[in-house]
């Protein structure tokens, strides 16, 4: 086969978590590192795609060769991947996406008080969902971080999210998930496909991944 079978193509890869912030200081996040994503945007590359990497805020290197588009919120990492969405072939969506953001950011520092304190959230944006519904001749990938019953969810987030592969990650698994070097995960799509990678190094697996959905499009659009 090729060496480079994404020449000419257009990927996207989203990476890292976003940040929701509360006050001038303070803000919601996760442990995403960014190193899965950052895994994703190198392979693509090294398969001889043009890739550009929303990142949200991570502290590690960007890979050579890769148009890196730095992003703090949700609403931002939405802005950004709009941006490259209709000249794209494939989008994949391996951050860490915060489902929450608070209802008011508050503009001044909140001060402590005794008692409890509510903070009021609401939903971001699902930049996924709104991919799906705006999706045409691209392939829209997404991850899912589940801890039980990986598989089912992943499927469900499938339909719902119209996506055409999910790569589902058991966070739960040692070695596995959040800020790890390794990973393992199953790729799941429509027809009820199903393909398990064993855990391995989160760059041998990225590139496995895009092989394995190379292959599966190699009658569609790629
Ligand atoms: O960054 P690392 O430390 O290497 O860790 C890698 C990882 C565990 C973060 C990664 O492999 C992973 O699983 N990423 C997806 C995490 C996640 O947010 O899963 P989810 O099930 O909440 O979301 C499902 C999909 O919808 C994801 O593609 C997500 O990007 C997307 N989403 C979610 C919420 C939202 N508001 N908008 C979205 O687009």
């Amino acid at each position: 086969p090729c060496d480079f079978p994404l020449k000419g193509k257009k990927v996207v890869v989203t990476a890292g978590p976003t940040r929701e912030k509360l006050d001038p200081v303070r803000f919601l996040t996760n442990f995403s590192s960014g190193k899965m994503g950052y895994a994703m945007a190198e392979a693509a590359s090294r398969l001889g795609a043009e890739t550009i990497l929303v990142s949200g805020p991570v502290a590690i290197e960007a890979p050579r060769n890769v148009e890196v588009v730095n992003v703090e919120s949700t609403e931002d990492m939405f802005v950004a991947v709009l941006e490259h969405f209709d000249s794209a072939s494939i989008i994949v969506k391996t951050a860490a996406v915060a489902d929450y953001k608070a209802k008011e950011i508050h503009p001044q520092k909140m001060k402590k008080k005794d008692g409890e304190v509510t903070i009021a959230l609401e939903k971001t944006t699902d930049i996924l969902s709104e991919l799906g519904k705006r999706k045409s001749h691209q392939i829209l990938v997404g991850f899912a971080a589940e801890t039980n019953d990986v598989v089912h969810y992943a499927k469900g987030k499938l339909e719902k999210k119209n996506a055409d592969y999910i790569i589902a990650n058991d966070v739960t698994e040692e070695g596995s998930g959040f800020g790890t070097e390794t990973n393992s995960v199953t790729l799941v799509g429509k027809n009820d496909i199903e393909v398990h990678f064993p855990q391995n190094s989160k760059k041998e697996l990225a590139l496995q991944l895009f092989h394995t959905i190379i292959e599966l499009e190699k009658d569609e659009a790629l």
